[in-house]
């Protein structure tokens, strides 16, 4: 299948993360197009391309900007600052994807988050960066130290008279800071828990001021959108989810890494593309957008990776990472050892998720050692509910989506452990280990 590819194109290509070949191949151009068309015009452009926030939650991007204040002021009636944050925590275990934009095309974010400053009117941004990629934070760095040079950055840009100074900020690897409020809690130097909303982002954001966030992939294709029109980009997608997006395609495939594909390319075709599962095993179950989504088996999986297909069936297209599982595969053990990340990652602000995370943990580790019993299978559903929609956050949501699904869509496994007492599959382990392996590796 040729796709048309956006932020992969150049990925193979020797310097391909330098301005100079940036420039070579029509960098910045949009963000000059953008000033001459003005906020307004930038804001209709990203609508009509129906470009949905890469990080997890598909919010609708124009409209996101949109939400974003024309003229705030203060208590005292003095203007205030609006801030810009890119989400680069990329915290999802099976999404490697924005750390490859970042190292292979760091400009593309830049002149996106340049451009979205003009719409949105921001002075200032950040893009927080998960303190382990020091790589991607060290190339991050000199592109904006040279896109600074070049007066693509810092004052009166481009003879535009905008100012926007650009940022990178180091977190320190918790997964939830990848949320974005507790991400501008870490920003601030305060400790990473998320805060309730309302207010928003758009209105209380970082350090106080209407500050719009955004994922990294979401910014990067915002170039694109200017250059070729948002009618374009969306005509890459489906009707509501516009254009390519990277897949991360990890676990018992042939070829695990990111593909560049169009919205409308199905789970199935997403696998088929990857090789297929690994060694011509069966399918056993995959689940679709990283690892808090819930799972779908063998038979679920003919609809497109897009928003509102994937929701349509009982799970979402969330970050874009599949975890491909094979007959192999033992769900419980692999659902347990997802439990034990989500116990360790929950910031314990909220009681449902820091205890409901911690004892479902044990539970399975408890079954798994033959040790469970039927009323277990029933408790972990009367956890589930007492955790899901009921916290600060949508941690406790991520933690129980891939476990329900695991109990309900598997449940002969789990009466398999009760009865048997043993677990007749242990490599589960090895699929999730090799999440990790394939982390970075793409194929374009
Ligand atoms: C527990 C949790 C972790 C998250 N981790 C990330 C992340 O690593 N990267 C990201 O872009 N969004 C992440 N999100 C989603 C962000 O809160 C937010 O919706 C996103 O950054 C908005 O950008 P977008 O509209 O471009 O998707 C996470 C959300 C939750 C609840």
């Amino acid at each position: 299948m040729m796709e048309e590819k956006i932020l992969t194109k150049h990925i193979n290509t020797l310097n391909c993360h330098t301005l100079d070949f940036y420039l070579a191949n029509g960098g910045y151009n949009s963000l000059k197009k953008a000033f001459e068309i003005g906020s307004d015009a930038i804001i209709e452009e990203v609508k009509k391309s129906n470009l949905r926030g890469r990080g997890g939650a598909g919010f609708p991007t124009g409209m996101k900007w949109s939400f974003m204040p024309k003229n705030p002021v203060d208590a005292k009636g003095n203007p205030k600052p609006k801030y810009l944050v890119c989400n680069a925590d990329e915290g999802e275990p099976g999404t490697f994807k924005d750390r490859l934009i970042m190292s292979k095309n760091p400009h593309s974010l830049i002149e996106g988050m340049v451009i979205a400053a003009k719409a949105v009117g921001a002075c200032r941004g950040y893009i927080y960066i998960r303190g382990e990629f020091f790589k991607e934070a060290r190339i991050l760095q000199s592109a904006i130290d040279d896109a600074r040079k070049k007066g693509f950055l810092g004052k009166d840009i481009l003879g535009s008279k905008m100012d926007f100074e650009l940022f990178v900020y180091r977190g320190a690897g918790a997964y939830i800071c990848g949320e974005e409020s507790a991400l501008l809690n870490s920003l601030e130097g305060k400790r990473g828990e998320p805060r309730l909303k309302p207010p928003f982002p758009a209105q209380v954001g970082a350090f106080g001021m209407p500050t719009c966030v955004n994922n990294v992939e979401t910014f990067a294709v915002v170039p694109y959108i200017l250059e070729h029109g948002g009618p374009k980009f969306a005509s890459l997608g489906t009707e509501k989810s516009g254009g390519t997006r990277l897949f991360c395609v990890s676990g018992q495939v042939e070829r695990p890494g990111i593909y560049e594909l169009s919205m409308r390319t199905t789970l199935r075709e997403l696998i088929d593309i990857a090789g297929g599962v690994r060694g011509g095993k069966k399918l056993k179950a995959v689940i679709p957008g990283g690892a808090s989504a819930p799972m779908l088996t063998a038979t679920e999986i003919d609809i497109p990776m897009c928003f509102d297909a994937m929701m349509k069936a009982g799970t979402m297209a969330g970050s874009g990472g599949a975890i491909v599982m094979s007959e192999d595969v033992c769900i419980v053990e692999a659902t347990s050892i997802l439990l034990r990340f989500y116990e360790h990652e929950s910031c314990g602000q909220c009681s449902q998720c820091r205890e409901g995370s911690h004892w479902l943990a044990r539970m399975f580790v408890r079954i798994e050692a033959g040790k469970g019993t039927h009323k277990d299978l029933e408790m972990i559903e009367r956890i589930c509910s007492n955790m899901a929609g009921q916290t600060i956050c949508a941690f406790a949501d991520a933690v129980t989506g891939p476990v329900l699904s695991a109990v309900r869509k598997f449940r002969s496994e789990f009466e398999d452990h009760v009865r048997q007492r043993r677990c007749p599959q242990k490599i589960a382990s090895r699929t999730i280990d090799a999440m990790e392996i394939d982390r970075g590796r793409a194929h374009v």
